[in-house]
């Protein structure tokens, strides 16, 4: 039988390799586009190297229709899209709204678009648990309230998830499945593929394993006076390649019709609440290096503590992450080794 074939926007990135990987293991056939505005070609290598196979990429924007167009035409057979293309750093957003609503916007829409004449199936989008702002309660379910989004990127979250919902209400021939990730991080256990931060890191895992190898002098812990037990902010630490599996649940799940409602909603966590301290002592217990870090004043728009209730994707998708964190770190640093070593 012929193997089914997955677009996935934005497959060079982070998390889109990954999942990637996932979708080859499992049996797809993949197609890539991207623009690698903030991603490498070498990406391929690594995800050959892993697999054994090399997934056909397009290099193109998917804020232009008539890419995809072509793309749809060259590829008859894509029955589902994994939607990763987008922009994702908070205080970019601020400085460049336009940018983000142009980017993030289009491109579902555009895909959103073509998806009934060229008879894909379903559509899985990459949403975040900045939709829940900062939230009265912990764990956050799927039904927990969404607040008012703080940055141009948390509210093109939020608004691409009202679209795809209005789309799916207007009778549109296909499903959607909505992906809330809490905090993603690690890299694959190889160390052929992971984050490549641009520039100095925003978030808290590449900065860690920057200043372990030397590049940055000290990890600043942005605050230790918050309402929390060690007094840093609490997040939910979800490794990337657990991260990468559940998509490929999703798409299947839509693929092979056993979605139960057209659009469906999962948070993907670990439903464990680590903060900012733990992470740091949880990283040097495992790979036996101190990270040297300062406490340093609150960062501006940061919420105190947000971590998920993952129980519908346990039951409902099939999925549940299984690494522990301390495997998650080892795999970050040793990716940072990788890195280091590619110089
Ligand atoms: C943010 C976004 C989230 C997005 C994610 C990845 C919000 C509210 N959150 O998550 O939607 O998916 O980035 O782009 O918009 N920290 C330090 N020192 C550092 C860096 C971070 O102490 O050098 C702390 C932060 O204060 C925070 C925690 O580490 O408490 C996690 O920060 P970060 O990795 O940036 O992720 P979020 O802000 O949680």
């Amino acid at each position: 039988m012929d193997k089914k074939r997955i677009l996935v926007t934005g497959g060079t990135g982070y998390i889109g390799s990954h999942t990637t990987v996932e979708l080859i293991n499992a049996g797809y056939s993949v197609v890539i586009i991207d623009n690698l505005s903030n991603s490498n070609i070498e990406v391929l290598d690594g995800i050959e190297a892993i697999t054994g196979v090399r997934p056909d990429f397009v290099e193109g924007d998917c804020r232009d229709i008539e890419t995809l167009r072509r793309l749809f035409a060259d590829y008859p057979d894509v029955v589902g899209i994994i939607n990763f293309a987008a922009s994702k750093a908070v205080g970019e957003s601020v400085e460049k709204p336009l940018l983000y609503y142009r980017n993030n916007i289009n491109t579902l829409v555009n895909l959103l678009d073509l998806m009934p004449e060229n008879k894909v199936k379903g559509i899985v989008f990459s949403s975040s648990c900045t939709v829940y702002g900062e939230p009265d309660e912990n764990p956050v379910t799927e039904q927990s309230p969404i607040k008012p989004a703080t940055s141009p990127y948390g509210n093109t979250k939020q608004i691409c998830e009202e679209i795809i919902r209005d789309v799916i209400a207007a009778g549109a021939p296909f499903s959607a499945i909505i992906l809330r990730y809490f905090n993603p991080v690690g890299a694959h256990p190889s160390a052929l593929i992971g984050e490549l931060p641009n520039g100095v890191p925003q978030n808290l895992v590449p900065y860690l394993t920057q200043t372990a190898i030397g590049i940055r002098k000290q990890l600043s812990v942005f605050g230790d006076d918050y309402d929390t037990p060690d007094g840093s902010c609490i997040r939910d630490f979800i490794d990337v390649v657990d991260l990468a599996r559940a998509h490929v649940q999703a798409v299947a799940r839509m693929v092979e019709g056993r979605n139960l409602n057209p659009v469906e909603t999962f948070n993907l966590g670990t439903g464990r609440g680590v903060s900012v301290l733990e992470l740091i002592n949880t990283f040097e217990q495992a790979t036996g290096v101190k990270v040297p870090y300062v406490i340093a004043s609150r960062r501006a728009g940061d919420i105190v503590k947000v971590w998920a209730d993952p129980t519908y994707a346990n039951t409902v998708l099939g999925w549940k992450a299984t690494t522990p964190l301390a495997d998650t770190m080892a795999a970050a640093w040793k990716w940072q080794k990788a890195l280091a070593e590619k110089k």
